[in-house]
């Protein structure tokens, strides 16, 4: 039996290499029948080159398995790398489908151009995601809220030290079945507000899905940890006082009128979740702004009662209620808070939408597999 198929594209011709040595079905049931985050990987992967002269080229999907690099390969010397995330979810006929997947192509496009790397066009981004579900659609669970994490990623393969944007790069697409990202689910979670340490500085690549933000990020992550936090609550790096991000999830508050407001700042990531959700409360009527938000507005807002609910956004953590903020010398809220209502409603109407519980009537979803 031979094992290499040519797939016709419109665009890129995907040579189709299948894992000969795939997961047993009972291996994979029992990865899907408790998932986790981002600790199972599928069967296969998406490869594809890029050179300055050749553009992109060699596309394939290949058995899972690990990267051969050169030890003076750029992305280790200088990260010039990014990523993005999205997921995959069953719906209740057994198709697959996902969400906005031209949102996170054109993402990747914005951080390709920060990072000086080549610009992957959104007719193989959202190709290359169809071509590995194609393969692994077994792969996609079928369980409440659990999903096929998928993560597209590209970086700097050309061996050589000088400090120069690479003339080699690779993308890949890896894949991994997930549950809850916070193991308590989606009861409230507590935040620790960092002063030490920034994530992003000004004019530097906050904006951009790259790894550099997140390994700045770890030190501070683990400082919440110490603190019994479950995330961190970054402040901008000029004046220190307007709330950005957190490690890996965009914020909102809710005040008492309704009105939900999340912080506006060109080093924070652009969150497709966020913005999805803010376009949900838009069409409920409420009003939503984006605009600078101090760490003293949350903080006393919280203790008058004007602010009635906080919760985080992301696509791994979907909408997670925030139950305490916590700093150095103050707390505020409290780790048994209850969920929201709005952020819970929110949360059911968008998980609705990706399911296909609801009708899709911004046209978020893609099919990728019948
Ligand atoms: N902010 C950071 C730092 C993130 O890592 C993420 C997750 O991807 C987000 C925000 C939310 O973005 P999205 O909703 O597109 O997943
Ligand atoms: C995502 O939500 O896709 C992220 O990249 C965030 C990370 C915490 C997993």
């Amino acid at each position: 039996m031979t094992n290499l198929l040519q797939m016709a594209q419109k665009d890129l011709a995907f040579l189709v290499k299948l894992n000969q040595t795939p997961k047993s079905v009972e291996e994979r049931e029992a990865v899907l029948a408790d998932p986790g985050f981002g600790k199972f990987f599928t069967d296969h992967m998406v490869d594809i080159c890029w050179s300055e002269h050749g553009g992109w080229h060699r596309p394939r999907v290949q058995p899972y398995g690990p990267i051969a690099l050169d030890p003076a390969a750029a992305v280790l010397h200088y990260g010039q790398e990014i990523f993005e995330g999205l997921k995959a979810y069953r719906h209740h006929d057994g198709s697959v489908w996902t969400f906005r997947p031209e949102a996170n192509a054109a993402r990747m496009q914005r951080s390709a151009r920060r990072l000086a790397l080549p610009e992957l066009p959104t007719d193989y981004f959202i190709d290359s995601i169809k071509q590995l579900v194609a393969v692994d659609s077994a792969w996609v669970p079928s369980a409440p809220e659990t999903s096929l994490y998928l993560r597209p990623f590209m970086f700097a393969k050309e061996a050589f030290l000088g400090v120069r944007p690479a003339a080699k790069v690779n993308y890949y697409v890896i894949a991994s079945p997930a549950g809850a990202y916070f193991t308590g689910g989606v009861s409230p979670v507590s935040i620790w507000l960092s002063t030490k340490y920034s994530r992003a500085g000004k004019g530097g690549t906050g904006a951009a899905k790259t790894g550099g933000n997140y390994a700045a990020s770890l030190i501070a992550q683990a400082e919440a940890y110490e603190n019994g936090c479950d995330q961190v609550l970054f402040l901008d790096s000029v004046e220190g006082k307007y709330i950005e991000e957190l490690g890996g999830m965009n914020v909102v508050l809710v005040y008492k009128d309704g009105t939900l407001v999340t912080p506006e700042s060109d080093s924070i990531l652009e969150g497709i979740t966020r913005d999805s959700i803010l376009q949900l409360a838009r069409d409920r009527g409420h009003v939503v702004e984006e605009r600078k938000v101090t760490i003293d507005e949350w903080r006393d807002g919280v203790a008058s009662g004007d602010i009635v609910e906080v919760f985080a956004c992301g696509t791994a953590a979907v909408v997670t209620p925030i139950g305490l903020l916590k700093g150095d010398d103050f707390e505020v809220g409290s780790a048994d808070a209850v969920a929201g209502e709005l952020t819970m409603s929110l949360r059911q109407e968008l998980t609705d939408i990706q399911y296909g519980r609801l009708p899709d009537r911004h046209g978020w979803l893609t099919k990728l597999s019948d």
